[in-house]
């Protein structure tokens, strides 16, 4: 059978990892300022709620709908203005992270398309 992608990327310890190497590369990256800035100082609480959005995303357990009752994305971001600049960053440094987790360029390719079409869903600015 074929495997989710929640699986290729190594079950709950590794979307655990995903989570924390995305926002560990939003801290890191110069490129990512813009969205760094909108984010609170201590970076724990996202990485857990990434982690638990992403699980189900990626064909793993639905941790985030089963306890915020939706996977509706529009309401969290509604008081941040996302325009391209801010999705594309939001995109690169998702990149990095499947990069430091050691996502195979196939994996990478798999996916760089539906984060792309979510992350587009998230902008709520046109520019
Ligand atoms: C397109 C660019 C994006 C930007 C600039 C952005 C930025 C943000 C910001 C500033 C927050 C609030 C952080 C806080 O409460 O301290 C947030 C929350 C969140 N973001 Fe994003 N985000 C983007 C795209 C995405 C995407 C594509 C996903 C999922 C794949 C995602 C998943 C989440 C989740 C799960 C939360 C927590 C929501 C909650 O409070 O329940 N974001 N994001």
């Amino acid at each position: 059978m074929r495997q989710t992608p929640y699986e290729m990327l190594g079950g709950e310890a590794g979307i655990r990892d995903l989570a924390g190497a995305f926002y560990n590369a939003m801290d890191r990256m110069e490129t990512a300022h813009d969205i760094r800035a909108m984010h609170a100082d201590n970076l724990d609480e996202i990485k857990d709620k990434l982690f638990e959005y992403l699980s189900g995303w990626l064909g793993g357990p639905r941790l985030y709908s089963e306890k915020y009752g939706t996977v509706c994305l529009t309401e969290p971001h509604a008081p941040f203005e996302i325009g391209s600049k801010e999705r594309d960053q939001w995109l690169a440094c998702m990149d990095q992270a499947l990069v430091d987790v050691g996502a195979d360029d196939e994996l990478r390719g798999l996916l760089k398309q539906p984060f792309k079409m979510i992350a587009g869903t998230v902008q709520n600015q046109r520019d």
